[in-house]
């Protein structure tokens, strides 16, 4: 199993600041994630405690994990120690991240993660999911 995890926000995706972060809407994201392995399951939320027991879930069950941690990247050690319990996550932005504002460009999850694809938009995920599904 492939859980593909968005934070906050990333419900709005299409009508989102679309010159940063393209036109996809978030529903298309999810029809284009699970059409790139089998047993992929795209999730969002705006809410950080659901967010942390869906990595708790892969803790547990052994999902690999790709995430799109939004803004919470930026500062929640709450999330990197949820992320630390998860055998295997790649993060993903839509946008290139350094490339922005300052805020921007420092990630607390990155540490504690297999790799980091950034500015790639929705391809981003797909080659992250390609990576983890090699590997079951
Ligand atoms: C984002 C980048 C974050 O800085 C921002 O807060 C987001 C989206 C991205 O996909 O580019 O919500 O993670």
């Amino acid at each position: 199993m492939i859980l593909v995890l968005n934070g906050p926000n990333l419900g709005r995706l299409g009508t989102r600041e679309p010159d940063v972060y393209g036109t996809t809407t978030y529903a298309s994201l999810v029809e284009l994630c699970e059409a790139a392995a089998p047993d992929v399951d795209v999730r969002q939320t705006d809410d950080e405690a659901v967010m942390i027991g869906w990595l708790h879930e892969a803790a547990d069950t052994g999902a690999k994990v790709v995430l799109n941690p939004g803004a919470w990247g930026h500062y929640s050690y709450a999330l990197r120690d949820a992320v630390s319990l998860v055998a295997e996550v790649i993060e993903v932005h839509l946008s290139q991240t350094a490339a922005r504002e300052e805020f921007r460009h420092h990630s607390v999850i990155s540490a504690v993660v297999r790799g980091t694809v950034t500015g790639l938009g929705v391809e981003g995920y797909l080659a992250a999911i390609r990576v983890l599904a090699d590997r079951q």
